[in-house]
């Protein structure tokens, strides 16, 4: 997605206004005609000692994965498939358990600058348009002799083919060029990303992540909705009332009972009366 539409280094490094996240591009970004997925190459560059900042792209993915085990998707030039590589000291690890909603709100912020779309976040790590996903994110993290690689995948479908996308997701996915109806510069997109994830990285290092979490509420399209959420074995239905510092959903059961989800998955109820 250069001007054509690829993703390129030189476009790329051309918008590019950060201080450190894919800076020097040179010696920082990786960009791959075809991985089998950006996550597993930017965990393997973590544990080979690459730096803070690292970051690995690819314009199609064969093996692109997503949260509880699912296949991500990732076919030719249709979306952004990126990985940061970070490396927060491990004292601070716990300045950073909101991590994925923080990275949601650096997605759509970098979706509104670079497009004017406005992007929903449901919890805990799904990027909604419309009503359908977006994008997703896939956090994943490993500790070598006390040196942390966190690896924070990013998948964002920006160009899709409507007659590709299989039956049972065409009601339920959806693509940036869907809703704008001409091309998308994801070259854009993926330097506004890179800019707001430094951004939202380094305000979370700074004890800034209540703020970080007000615009996740503010960008939220689970909050005050009823949902029905499912953790390991369990399911709940109750109201979304918030999130935690620590990024859990605090739920209002039926029952009157408050519930903290530390993890899990939500499906929101609609005006129908059903859940998706
Ligand atoms: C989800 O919603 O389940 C998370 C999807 C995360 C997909 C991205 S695409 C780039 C990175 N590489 C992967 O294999 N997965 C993430």
């Amino acid at each position: 997605m250069e001007r054509d539409g690829r993703i390129s280094l030189s476009s790329l490094e051309s918008l590019l206004n950060t201080k450190s996240i894919a800076q020097p591009v040179k010696s920082k970004v990786e960009i791959w005609d075809q991985i089998d997925s950006t996550n597993t190459r930017a965990i393997a560059l973590g544990t080979e000692g690459a730096e803070s900042g690292t970051l690995v792209i690819a314009r199609e993915q064969t093996a692109g994965r997503g949260r509880r085990g699912r296949q991500w998707t990732s076919p030719p030039d249709s979306g952004i498939y990126a990985s940061f590589l970070l490396r927060p000291p491990i004292a601070q690890m716990d300045k950073l358990s909101a991590i994925t909603l923080g990275a949601g709100v650096a997605v759509a912020e970098a979706v509104e600058k670079a497009t004017g779309i406005r992007v929903g976040l449901k919890w805990v790590n799904d990027l909604v348009l419309d009503g359908k996903k977006l994008g997703g994110i896939l956090a994943e993290m490993s500790t070598k002799d006390g040196i942390v690689a966190l690896v924070i995948g990013i998948g964002i479908n920006v160009a899709m083919d409507a007659a590709e996308v299989p039956e049972e997701l065409q009601n339920r996915m959806t693509w940036l060029e869907a809703a704008t109806k001409h091309p998308v510069d994801a070259n854009l997109v993926l330097a506004e990303l890179c800019l707001s994830l430094e951004r939202v990285y380094d305000a979370m290092l700074d004890n800034r992540t209540e703020s970080i979490l007000d615009e996740w509420r503010t960008r939220s399209v689970t909050l005050g909705k009823q949902v029905r959420a499912t953790s390991g074995t369990n399911e709940f239905e109750g109201t979304a009332r918030d999130i935690t510092q620590s990024g859990s959903l605090l739920l209002r059961l039926a029952s009157g009972e408050d519930k903290e989800l530390h993890a899990g998955e939500i499906t929101i109820r609609s005006a129908d009366g059903s859940y998706c």
